[in-house]
């Protein structure tokens, strides 16, 4: 039986509740109804075995061209535009095949692993500029260290000239946060899709040995890839590979901080896959999705009825939290053995750059420790939010610094 009509929750965009707001949406049930920046309606799903089965569901879908009646370029919210239905994200079936199979081949655990000397090299050059900060004065760790770190190696990865970078990073981070206007939120998706298109008209003045160069390849030699594609494709790489992997160096770091004793187990034993591990499930990078579309009515276990056309929104951070999987769910704990997640998504979307983003993290923290000792500047119950409820991130890390 479907619930008759079920209390409407809105999502926060402060920041501030993110995880709060998470256990009330776990309250209830299967899914729970939220209302979404924009006026739109969603169900949120918080629970892991809903998640899993839900975005594995040949019912549901991503493409909201198929999905969602009511699409129109137009009606589509602003900050879910950054990943616009031409790219992979937004795709299904044959499409999403071609498009992910164009870049997957650069994100194998070889390729990958073939990056860790440039990687080290990003980290190394800015932990070089901070050892000549002023000692004894806070530095924020978020803005001069971590946030340049996967904007770089994905920058270096596409080709990016370096006076476009600082413009690519900001249209980035404005992207999910969704606290802005209607109007603030079209003007940055603007002027994020005049960075691409600014990018790729350098690339065809000037081609490069990069990514950006080789879809443009590909794009002038056949159909496997559209106009529209191609810059859909060129937003998702910079968005989903410089947001989400500063989310896990910032809140790595911040635990160490907090759990001493963790931080000597951790460099003596060199144990930063299990910091980074811990992090992913406790504090996901992203907390939700938004969105998914159902093609048919969906009647979930407890009785609540998705009916075709609405719109489902994931929440892959809720599911290291469950209460139900994982004892002390709150606790960071590095040796804890119930460290599973879903921060890098289920099924057939699972994130392409999981491998880069583990390497980028790794490589981060172990340098970071290696070279300097690290204190927090403020309480962490002073640390603030980033303003969005797709995003799990702080704002700043504030940190005093000494050379090891
Ligand atoms: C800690 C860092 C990261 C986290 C937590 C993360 C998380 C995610 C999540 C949750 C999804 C969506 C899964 C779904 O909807 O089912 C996703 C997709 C994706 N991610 Fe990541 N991501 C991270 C880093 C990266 C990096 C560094 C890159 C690339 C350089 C990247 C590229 C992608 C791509 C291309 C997709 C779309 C895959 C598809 O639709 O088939 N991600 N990521």
């Amino acid at each position: 039986m479907s619930h008759p009509s079920p209390a409407l929750v809105v999502m926060d965009s402060t920041g501030r509740r993110l995880y709060r707001q998470t256990d009330e949406l776990r309250a209830g049930g299967d899914a729970t109804r939220v209302a979404l920046p924009g006026g739109l309606t969603a169900w949120s799903v918080t629970s892991t075995p809903m998640i899993k089965s839900l975005v594995t569901d040949p019912r549901v879908t991503r493409d909201p061209r198929k999905g969602w009646p009511g699409f129109t370029d137009e009606t589509q919210p602003p900050w879910m535009m950054p990943w616009t239905p031409a790219s992979m994200f937004n795709a299904s079936g044959t499409d999403h095949t071609r498009l992910r199979k164009l870049i997957s081949p650069a994100f194998t655990q070889r390729r990958v692993e073939a990056l860790r000397p440039s990687v080290t090299a990003i980290v190394d050059g800015l932990l070089d500029a901070l050892t000549t900060a002023p000692q004894g004065e806070p530095v924020d760790l978020r803005a001069t260290f971590s946030y340049k770190i996967p904007i770089t190696v994905i920058c270096d990865l596409l080709g990016v000239p370096k006076e476009h970078r600082d413009l690519m990073a900001q249209v980035m981070e404005a992207a999910i946060d969704t606290s802005m206007s209607a109007e603030e939120a079209a003007a940055n998706n603007y002027a994020m899709v005049k960075a691409i298109i600014d990018l790729i008209a350098a690339k065809r003045e000037e081609p490069g040995d990069d990514m950006t160069t080789q879809l443009l390849d590909i794009h002038d030699d056949g159909d496997r890839l559209t106009e529209q594609e191609l810059v859909a494709t060129l937003i998702l790489m910079v968005g989903a590979g410089s947001e989400t992997a500063v989310s896990l160096i910032d809140h790595s770091t911040v635990a160490l901080l907090t759990h001493p004793e963790h931080l000597a187990t951790t460099r003596a034993e060199d144990r930063w896959n299990d910091v980074i591990e811990e992090s992913l499930r406790r504090d996901a990078p992203i907390m939700h999705i938004p969105a998914r579309y159902a093609l048919e009515d969906i009647t979930l276990p407890d009785g609540t009825l998705i009916r075709t056309g609405e719109l489902i929104l994931i929440g892959f951070g809720a599911a290291g939290r469950d209460p139900s999987a994982h004892d002390r769910r709150d606790e960071w704990d590095l040796d804890r053995t119930d460290k599973a997640h879903l921060a890098f998504g289920h099924g057939i979307h699972y994130c392409m750059g999981a491998p880069l983003a583990r390497l980028e993290a790794t490589v981060a923290l172990r340098r970071l420790f290696d070279r300097f000792d690290v204190e927090l500047a403020v309480e962490p119950s002073e640390l603030r939010r980033q303003p969005s409820f797709i995003g799990n991130d702080y704002s700043a890390v504030p940190v005093l610094l000494t050379r090891r």
